[in-house]
């Protein structure tokens, strides 16, 4: 990973997508659990960790595109981390209704756990929270809440109907290898 000094707004805007979510999000790339929901599954063959990169890309895309002039710092941070739930919402979990009604309450789980770990500004906050509106009645505040609002969606949409190829699609490949050796 790249160490960077502090740099100015013009320099930010030259650098790549992943070398400005290098730039703002390093600790959160850096911790374990963010690193582990590389192992639970998004949608398709795509991991929470890869979505969540996906997502940032994407949000900066889209302010870009639209000259929205959003906070960078929060935009990317908020995105990295608006889905921090840190479990493999495919697997059932007993009677919790949490995990039951997983596109209601994983925002709530999101920013519970993102707070345990990281210091989160208002705006960071209310993209965690807000991200699957209007599924959560209240709509986002701030812009940058609408942009990756917009960001997910693009992205788990893409996923869901298997655009984008994730880090699960060698092992389906090898389960599927492995079903028609028995059969033949
Ligand atoms: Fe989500
Ligand atoms: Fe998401």
């Amino acid at each position: 990973m790249k160490h960077y000094i502090s740099l100015q707004k013009i320099e930010i805007d030259h650098l790549t997508e992943d070398e400005q979510i290098e730039y703002y999000g390093k600790d959160i790339l850096e911790s374990e659990n963010f690193q582990a929901s590389d192992e639970n599954v998004q949608h398709g063959t795509v991991s929470v960790r890869e979505h969540s990169l996906d997502v940032a890309r994407a949000s900066i895309r889209i302010s870009k595109f639209f000259r929205l002039r959003a906070r960078r710092r929060e935009l990317i941070r908020g995105a990295l981390l608006h889905d921090y739930f840190l479990y493999d919402w495919h697997v059932p979990a007993g009677e919790g209704e949490e995990r039951k009604l997983h596109g209601f309450y994983h925002p709530g789980v999101a920013l519970r756990n993102a707070k345990k770990e990281f210091f989160l500004t208002k705006r960071e906050q209310d993209i965690i929270k807000k991200h699957m509106w209007p599924l959560t009645l209240i709509p986002p505040r701030y812009k940058e809440s609408w942009v990756v609002t917009a960001a997910d969606k693009y992205c788990s949409l893409r996923e869901t109907l298997h655009l984008r190829k994730g880090r699960f699609e060698d092992k389906i490949k090898e389960i599927r290898k492995h079903g028609e050796g028995k059969k033949s």
